[in-house]
């Protein structure tokens, strides 16, 4: 076999450090985002208990719920936000595992995401959180601010965006079709998500918060926004905030 030549040796080994340059820099890389994820996925963030008291009788809060648009200034506090979810997807039987918001068949198929931007909430960083609504507690999903980003995907309704923060509710459809087929996709579950928001709706104007039903976006540009699995469509995004 002929030997390579010296420009061969030099150029190949030029190549093999290249690489192994490229290799050091993206497996760096991989390492941190690895890291940073299972950070993410660790980080739980506990909410105070929820309220199951008021001034507030529910006559009162249906008779003066509204669609409100206009918000304040000031960040939700965490015994806001907590009462909030807790209205929406709170456990409130410990015995059975059963919501605040009805579910056929007690499946379950509703996921909440809780986009924190500006003014956001008291003492919680921007970003995206999922409840984990048996610990009553967040998860961290990622940091940084993407109300603008939601708002785009909202057709631009600036709701999304001047809100303290957005709730997205999102289903994985199979938990209730597995059981209800069809029926349970075209009809149980955008049920579902109707409780939920009416739910909200009530502890908001309870609370003396201002809020609104969204469902004008575009679906996949939500779900992706909010780091959703591929298997969940987004029914609501519900932005909500103090008053002016
Ligand atoms: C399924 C559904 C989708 C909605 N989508 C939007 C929306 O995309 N943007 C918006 O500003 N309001 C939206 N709304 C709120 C309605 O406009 C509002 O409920 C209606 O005007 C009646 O006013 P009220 O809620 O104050 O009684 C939606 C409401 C529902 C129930």
């Amino acid at each position: 076999m002929q030997r390579p030549s010296r420009r061969t040796i030099v150029t190949l080994g030029a190549i093999g450090i290249m690489t192994a340059g490229l290799e050091a820099v993206l497996g760096v890389t991989r390492r941190t985002r690895a890291a940073n994820h299972d950070l993410f996925q660790n980080e739980a963030l506990s909410l105070p208990s929820p309220q199951e008291e008021s001034d507030t009788s529910v006559e009162k809060a249906i008779a003066n719920r509204r669609s409100r648009r206009e918000y304040g200034t000031q960040p939700l506090t965490r015994q806001e936000l907590s009462q909030l979810l807790w209205s929406a997807q709170g456990v409130t039987d410990r015995s059975t595992g059963y919501r605040a918001a009805p579910s056929a068949g007690a499946l379950y198929p509703l996921e909440l995401y809780v986009v924190v931007g500006t003014p956001g909430v008291e003492n919680l960083e921007q970003g995206v959180y999922q409840y984990q609504p048996e610990e009553h507690e967040l998860r961290q999903v990622k940091s940084g601010n993407v109300q603008s980003r939601l708002r785009q995907a909202a057709l631009d309704q600036e709701d999304v965006e001047d809100a303290a923060i957005d709730i997205v509710v999102s289903a994985t459809d199979e938990r209730t079709t597995q059981k209800y087929g069809k029926r349970g996709k075209l009809r149980y579950v955008p049920m579902e998500a109707g409780h939920v928001g009416e739910n909200i709706y009530l502890q908001a104007e309870s609370l003396t918060l201002s809020t609104v039903t969204i469902g004008a976006f575009d679906n996949e540009r939500v779900r992706q926004i909010v780091d959703a699995p591929a298997n969940q469509r987004p029914l609501y995004v519900i932005p909500v905030g103090t008053r002016p």
